[in-house]
């Protein structure tokens, strides 16, 4: 009854920002993403006949409290699924730099949904697992696949037909995405939180959800051909966008600090120098370079310059979920 999975992280080139329904994480708008090769998140799972309750412990730290909560509130929806009524030893390992702030709750709802169905001897298809990771975080959802993935709205109530699937395999496109740490510090509006809040006040969240159809066509066929100015255009207008939202919600938000400006201008400053290199920003001041793999080290030592640069990780596209013999 033991069961190990890897999942890696995922950075959004056309963001989730919405949900239609809390309950079932169902987003507003379909969103493409690039599966990460060095950060993710391991997860063994345990069904025990002795336990009272689910145990968790997270880089061999146990956890209570909130963090205990969330993970056994996604093993009832794995006990529902499943039929099985035990609980089970969840132990987790981020290979995430967490200090830096890209913990990402992706590649952990992921690994666990993996682990906890394959533990238990359950047969799912990769689209089902999809549906599962998504409800313990949205952005979970696509990173069952690696290389490049979307993730389907859907159109139904049940959550049914909203799942990723994979675009183009992460051996089909190098692309180099370097992860650019700025602040350390947990950021103050969650991303759940902050969609909420955006959807339910920001005037400009309209204009948001009637700009995407262009920027999903324009980035799928980026993709398929492979043009690398043309994805780079579409995914830093749409991390712009996104963060617009914000500045209209009530109250207003954003999760910029001066030092993420200083990255983007940096960023702007290379391409007036005739290097291809587009930024992205989740929910946090961080911020994820992209270029191609022949401009890495000149877009490193450029960004390694700026006093406010932290850390820089250097990340391509990586695998989906993949299980681990114990
Ligand atoms: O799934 P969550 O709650 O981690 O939300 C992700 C939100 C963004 O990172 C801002 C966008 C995205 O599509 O990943």
């Amino acid at each position: 009854m033991k069961a190990t999975a890897r999942a890696h992280t995922n950075i959004a080139l056309i963001k989730y920002w919405g949900k239609r329904d809390e309950q079932l994480f169902l987003p507003m708008n379909n969103s493409i993403s690039i599966t990460l090769d060095q950060f993710y998140t391991t997860t063994s799972v345990t069904f025990q006949d002795d336990l009272a309750s689910d145990v968790f412990v997270l880089d061999g730290v146990e956890l209570g409290g909130a963090e205990q909560n969330k993970i056994s509130t996604f093993l009832d929806l794995v006990r529902k699924t499943t039929k099985h009524h035990g609980y089970a030893v969840v132990e987790s390992s981020n290979n995430v730099p967490t200090a830096a702030g890209f913990a990402s709750s992706a590649s952990g709802f992921a690994a666990l949904a993996a682990a906890s169905t394959k533990a238990l001897g359950y047969e799912i298809s990769d689209a089902g697992l999809s549906i599962l990771a998504r409800q313990g975080s949205g952005s979970a959802c696509r990173s069952i696949y690696g290389g490049f993935v979307e993730w389907h709205m859907g159109e139904k109530n049940d959550g049914t037909d909203s799942f990723a699937t994979q675009l183009l395999s992460e051996e089909d496109w190098q692309l180099s995405i370097i992860s650019v740490m700025v602040e350390a510090k947990q950021k103050k509006v969650l991303s759940r939180e902050g969609m909420k809040r955006t959807v339910e006040t920001s005037p400009f969240y309209d204009g948001w959800l009637a700009s995407l159809e262009p920027d999903l066509l324009a980035t799928r066929a980026a993709i398929a051909n492979r043009t690398f100015e043309q994805l780079g255009t579409v995914l830093e207008r749409n991390a712009m966008k996104m963060h617009a939202t914000t500045l209209g919600a009530n109250p207003p938000f954003m999760y910029w600090m001066s030092s993420t400006i200083e990255v983007m201008q940096a960023v702007q400053e290379l391409r007036e120098d005739g290097i291809q290199a587009y930024f992205t920003i989740d929910a946090g001041p961080n911020v994820k370079v992209i270029c191609q793999p022949a401009d890495e080290r000149v877009v490193m030592d450029r960004l390694k310059q700026l006093m406010c640069v932290k850390d820089l990780f250097l990340c391509h596209p990586g695998p989906g979920i993949h299980y681990l013999t114990t």
